[in-house]
């Protein structure tokens, strides 16, 4: 089967097509035949870095975190707590590269039978691709914040695929969401249902001005999908609680409690999905696909993310 992998870590350039034999899926497994597999900035950053070497995996390594398709194969169902798929069942699922099977850039992925979530009816693989990885991350940072209802989420990078889910989910859960946007993103991040919106800077300290101006006193919470991680800070309340994407973990200053959210203690949540899934079908939650890529011009896709300013996903099909 065809697959997207990287020998050599590196830029866009390093990500090849290569053969791979067909994964089995064992007890508890099944097989997807993947035909979309979204691109995401941790998928760059494998790109770039690879493995670290006490993690004993030989190339090519294969990049992807979130894919939907067409289950193909079910290993052994006897195996307690597995969910019933059947062949020709459509499931998107969350999947670790990190692994001696890789990641989600290929033709063929085995998964843990409860990583996957059926696909509504009436949502294409594409844009279900672009739901696992980034809204369980979102759910996860808002169980971290513990924010009650009617509680302030404060969001950053809130154009991006996290960000966007923060609003809809923060809304969802009855909290006043305060994101930032820049001029040209304005529009989209108050579609999305921000009540307030900020204007985003590269310089930390204008962001945390613009989000004071706003809320003087702080907000109860942010969601820090812009990764300004200490500079970040200024924007909570004393005593409030900030969530990190990029593992950073203080110290904080005021009381505030740093969560760093780790969306791979979360690589068994299908039902978790499944709820995200339930969302989307009512209009809470908004899939965004900036566009599909083939795979074979991963590269591009790879580029184009790097570059900034996507917003929705790039999807690769397979
Ligand atoms: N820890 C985990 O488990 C986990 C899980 C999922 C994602 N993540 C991380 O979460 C982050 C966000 O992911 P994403 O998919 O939402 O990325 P994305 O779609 O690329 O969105 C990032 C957003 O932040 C903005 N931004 C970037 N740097 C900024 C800065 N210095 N100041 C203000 N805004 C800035 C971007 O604007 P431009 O596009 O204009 O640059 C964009 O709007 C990534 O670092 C990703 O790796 C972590």
């Amino acid at each position: 089967m065809r697959a997207v992998g990287v020998r050599e870590p590196g830029g866009p350039a390093a990500l090849r097509l290569v053969e791979l034999p067909v994964p089995e899926p064992g007890p508890g497994e099944i097989r997807i035949r993947v035909r979309a597999a979204a691109v995401n900035p941790t998928d760059t950053v494998y790109r770039q870095l690879g493995p670290a070497p006490e993690e004993g995996l030989d190339p090519p390594w294969i990049p992807g975190m979130e894919l939907a398709g067409t289950v193909d194969a079910v290993g052994d169902t006897s195996v307690a707590g597995t969910a019933p798929w059947s062949v020709g069942d459509r499931v998107m699922a969350i999947v670790m590269p990190r692994r001696r099977h890789g990641g989600a850039y290929a033709e063929q992925v085995v998964v843990p039978a409860d990583a996957a979530a059926a696909i509504p009816d009436g949502i294409g693989d594409a844009e279900a691709s672009t739901l696992p990885m980034n809204g369980l991350t979102v759910v996860s940072a808002l169980a971290h914040l513990a924010l009650p209802p009617g509680a302030v989420l404060g969001v950053t990078g809130a154009a991006g695929a996290v960000g966007g889910y923060a609003i809809e989910l923060g809304r969802a859960a009855g909290l006043t969401v305060v994101a930032d946007a820049s001029a040209a993103d304005e529009e989209l991040v108050a579609s999305l249902g921000a009540d307030v919106v900020v204007r985003s800077s590269r310089d930390p300290r204008e962001e945390v001005a613009a989000f004071r101006a706003a809320v003087p006193g702080g907000v109860d919470g942010l969601l820090d999908a812009a990764v300004l991680d200490a500079g970040a800070l200024g924007i909570v309340r004393d005593g409030g609680a900030l969530a990190t994407v990029r593992f950073w973990d203080g110290p904080a200053e005021r009381g505030i409690r740093v969560h760093p959210v780790r969306v791979r203690d979360h690589l068994h949540d299908g039902a978790g999905i499944a709820r995200l899934a339930d969302l989307v079908v009512r209009g809470r939650l908004t899939l965004r696909l900036a566009g599909t890529v083939p795979a074979a011009e991963a590269a591009s896709a790879h580029e184009r993310l790097e570059a900034g300013g996507v917003r929705g996903r790039l999807v690769l099909t397979f």
